[in-house]
């Protein structure tokens, strides 16, 4: 028995070859059966007529007809065979007689599977159709192949171009028909760079068609970011790679090109990258804002973050100014050249009232032109902003309190560049700025009222002191001095500036509870009894008593009330000891003490200073806080320090 394909060696399914045989002589119809059986074929019918054949064909479906040429009836062999190879595509194989040239062409025409001249020998009978069902074979598997390949190259949602080897477009899918704008049958033929036609991303540069450098180098072709202009003129970016098709000896015989459509996803990665740039400034400019320290700095701040967005070509803020109906710019970054002091906005009814910055600030919304060359309200600013290539632009009012004081505006190199999260960014933008501005006034404020009231309260300590020191003239300017000492002390001792003025306060104010002792007392000469030194004593407490009715931003009344504290306990009024008393105090005991031993009193003449810093190192530690007894001596001993006044 013969099996199908025989020499191919896949499995096939179990049955015999079924064969219909067309002949009109009766005779030779049952030796051709004979011998067909005879090599292990079935027959599955027989035929006298072209027509009855055509039937039989349809009714029985064999897998292979021995056809002879001329057969009795209107349709010969010729014309049977090409309507069951057409129809049915059953392989036919031609026995006949006749071998002259027109018979020959006519058969050859319908692409027979054999041709067998009658008589017919076995063998040969054999071998011809074991041949014609092998390449039949062959034939359906390469077209099931073949549409196998039709089939995914159509369904895949890539674009396919395949060419020859001139770079003639032998095949495309659907997708790029879809893409060029080019059917597949038009397509046909032609140069690939006539249907794919790609430049750079601008649309400037006509990029080599990547196919030509395949078939020219057989490599492989990745190009990104082209952008393929199609056959009515549509423009989409796509991504695409080319790669050559080699036949089994390496030879190039055409190449394949694959791109796909990435508009929108090349869109979508642009517009993050710039949320992202627009984020990044945006927090810059906020961390600026901390630092500022005047308006100025504040603007060009502002500007200089925003205009590293991209596209965002320049960048200014305006202010209003009410008494001249004007909008004056006060800082920029970016692409400026001279565009400015051009614009002259305002706010007012006339033309140039209503450009994007008048609109923003009279209605106190943003006001965006998307298109500078075409809208009719930008028609005053656009030759202008055209040269500088600001093709679309925005204005945000910056509010205060419900007040306009200015707009920032962004002038961008793109159109349609402001759209809802552009604007809802820039005008977060806008309101941070706005608050940095008040806090920066604020600021102003504060500080400048804070100076009036710093100078009220050094004037009105002054006072106290000369006050208090008129009735005593043999301690006058003992208070100033202390307190420049104690001041240059607690410098020594780095304090901060803040305490340093306390400490200088405080020393003005220390002895001012002396009000309450007699001038006699005060200036007696010689000594004075317990009973006078008694009153002496209560001056501190005197002092705190007076001193605690102000409000200091430092603990005056405590430091003078402990002035006369030792750190042995053994000072007055409250006998407090090291630890129980301020720093303050400390300094302003040392401070006290070395400016009395200096100077004259009406009951002594002057000790003198190395007395007076003999007696502080002597009780260093028992008396005195050891660190202010090291920084008086030292700013005596090595900075030079020297009362104004000659001691
Ligand atoms: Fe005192
Ligand atoms: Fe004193």
């Amino acid at each position: 028995m013969h099996w199908v394909g025989e020499r191919d060696r896949e499995p096939k399914a179990a049955h015999p070859i079924r064969v219909l045989v067309v002949e009109d002589e009766s005779v030779v119809s049952k030796d051709i059966q004979e011998s067909l059986k005879g090599l292990g074929y079935a027959i599955c019918g027989t035929a006298f007529a072209g027509e009855e054949a055509i039937q039989k064909a349809e009714a029985l479906q064999p897998d292979l007809v021995l056809m002879d040429i001329v057969l009795k009836g209107d349709i010969d062999g010729v014309e049977a065979a090409e309507t069951i190879r057409s129809r049915l595509h059953v392989p036919v194989i031609y026995l006949t007689a006749y071998s002259d040239e027109h018979t020959l062409n006519r058969a050859k025409v319908t692409e027979p599977s054999g041709y067998i001249l009658k008589p017919f020998d076995e063998r040969e009978l054999h071998t011809t159709i074991e041949v014609a069902m092998y390449r039949h074979t062959m034939q359906k598997k390469l077209k099931e192949s073949e549409r196998w390949f039709a089939t995914t190259l159509k369904s895949i949602g890539d674009a396919v171009i395949a060419t020859n080897t001139e770079g003639r477009i032998t095949f495309m899918n659907p997708v790029a028909e879809l893409l060029t704008g080019w059917n597949h049958a038009e397509a046909l033929g032609n140069e690939l760079s006539d249907v794919f036609s790609v430049r750079d991303q601008d649309g400037c540069i006509l990029i080599k068609n990547p196919v030509t450098k395949v078939l020219e180098d057989g490599v492989v072709v990745d190009l990104r970011n082209s952008l393929l202009v199609g056959k009515e003129g549509t423009k989409l970016i796509v991504d695409d790679s080319a790669a050559p098709i080699v036949d089994d000896s390496g030879n190039i015989v055409g190449a394949v090109l694959v791109f796909r459509d990435v508009t929108e996803r090349r869109k979508a990665e642009d517009k993050r990258a710039k949320m992202n740039g627009l984020l990044m400034a945006i927090r810059n400019m906020n961390e600026s804002l901390l630092r500022v320290k005047s308006e100025p700095e504040l603007f060009q701040q502002i500007c200089e973050s925003l205009a590293t967005v991209q596209n965002f070509n320049l960048v200014s803020i305006s202010l209003v100014d009410k008494d001249r109906y004007e909008i004056r710019p006060v800082a920029h970054a970016g692409t400026e050249e001279g565009f400015l002091p051009l614009c002259n906005f305002t706010w007012d009814e006339l033309a140039e009232g209503r450009g994007p910055i008048g609109t923003a600030i009279s209605t106190g919304t943003p006001c965006v032109v998307n298109d500078t060359a075409t809208d009719p309200c930008y028609t005053l600013w656009k030759p202008e902003a055209l040269k500088r290539g600001f093709k679309s632009t925005i204005a945000l009012p910056l509010v205060n309190n419900g007040e306009v004081m200015g707009s920032l505006d962004v002038y961008s190199g793109e159109k349609d560049a402001f759209g809802p999260e552009e604007i809802e960014f820039l005008m977060e933008a806008a309101g941070d700025i706005t608050v940095a501005l008040k806090s920066l006034r604020l600021e102003k404020e504060l500080a400048s009222s804070l100076v009036a009231v710093k100078k009220a309260l050094t004037k009105t300590v002054e006072a106290i002191a000369y006050m208090s020191e008129m009735r005593d003239p043999y301690t006058a300017g003992h208070q100033r001095r202390v307190a420049k000492l104690a001041s240059a002390i607690a410098r020594e001792m780095r304090m901060s500036e803040e305490q340093i003025e306390g400490i200088r306060v405080i020393g003005f104010l220390h002895d001012v509870g002396k009000i309450v002792v007699p001038a006699e007392i005060l200036s007696k000469p010689g000594r004075i009894n317990e009973a006078e030194f008694s009153l002496i004593r209560t001056h501190s407490s005197v002092g705190y008593e007076i001193l605690k009715l102000l409000e200091f931003p430092w603990p005056v009344a405590t430091a003078v009330l402990q002035h006369h504290e030792r750190l042995d306990g053994s000072g007055y009024p409250g006998g407090l000891e090291s630890g129980q008393l301020t720093i303050e105090a400390e300094i302003l005991a040392v401070a006290d003490v070395v400016e009395s031993m200096a100077s004259r009193r009406p009951y002594r003449e002057a000790l003198g200073i190395e007395k007076a810093l003999e007696e502080i190192s002597q009780k260093k530690g028992s008396l005195y806080n050891p660190r202010v007894v090291d920084a008086c001596l030292k700013i005596f001993q090595e900075k030079g320090f020297q009362f104004e006044e000659p001691v």
